[in-house]
């Protein structure tokens, strides 16, 4: 069994945690967009994460069976805004992504909103599979980049005209 692979659980951010998360988040974002210095970027997300946690968001860290970190999630409860999900290229494509946002729905089981880059496909597809609807375009204050704004309710809820 390659265990590199396999998903040992998910877990509450630990600060001993961040060079590695950082490792992922760079990583992974590099990959999604090469045109873009996302090294340059990493002690914003150092800061960013330590401020969420500070602020009481919610960060849970997948682990993999070799005790590597392959993910994060990143969610405020209070505005059920989905902050952050991200899972290096390496584990793309297995599940893990999908174990994450089922915690966040866990957390946020009314709605979770989010931004993403138009531009970035692999996670549009991503979340219109996981039963996200576009409700709102429009454009990232920093970047100038097109966003979609996307929502999740669950099925019954969204169903519900009223
Ligand atoms: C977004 C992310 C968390 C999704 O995790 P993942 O494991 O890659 O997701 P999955 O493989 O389950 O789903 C990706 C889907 O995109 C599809 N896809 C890949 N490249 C694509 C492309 N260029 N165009 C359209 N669809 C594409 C895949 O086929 C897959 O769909 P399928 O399973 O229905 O075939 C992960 O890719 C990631 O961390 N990306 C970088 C950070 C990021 O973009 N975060 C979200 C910001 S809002």
């Amino acid at each position: 069994m390659d265990h590199r692979n396999t998903l040992r659980g998910l877990f509450p951010f630990d600060s001993a945690y961040l060079p590695e998360i950082a490792d992922v988040w760079v990583e992974s974002w590099q990959r999604t967009m090469p045109s873009i210095d996302f090294e340059t970027r990493r002690a914003w997300l150092v800061d960013h994460l330590i401020a969420a946690e500070d602020a009481g968001q919610t960060i849970r860290c997948a682990l993999v069976e070799t005790g590597e970190i392959a993910g994060f999630v990143l969610i405020d409860t209070s505005t059920c805004y989905l902050d952050q999900i991200v899972v290096g290229s390496p584990w793309w494509g297995k599940g893990i992504a999908e174990a994450l946002l089922d915690e966040a729905r866990r957390l946020a089981p009314g709605r979770i909103e989010l931004d993403v880059n138009q531009d970035n496909p692999r996670a549009v597809a991503f979340y219109m599979r996981n039963g996200f609807q576009v409700i709102a375009e429009g454009v990232n204050a920093k970047s100038g980049l097109a966003t979609l704004k996307l929502e999740w309710r669950p099925a019954a809820q969204a169903a519900d005209p009223s």
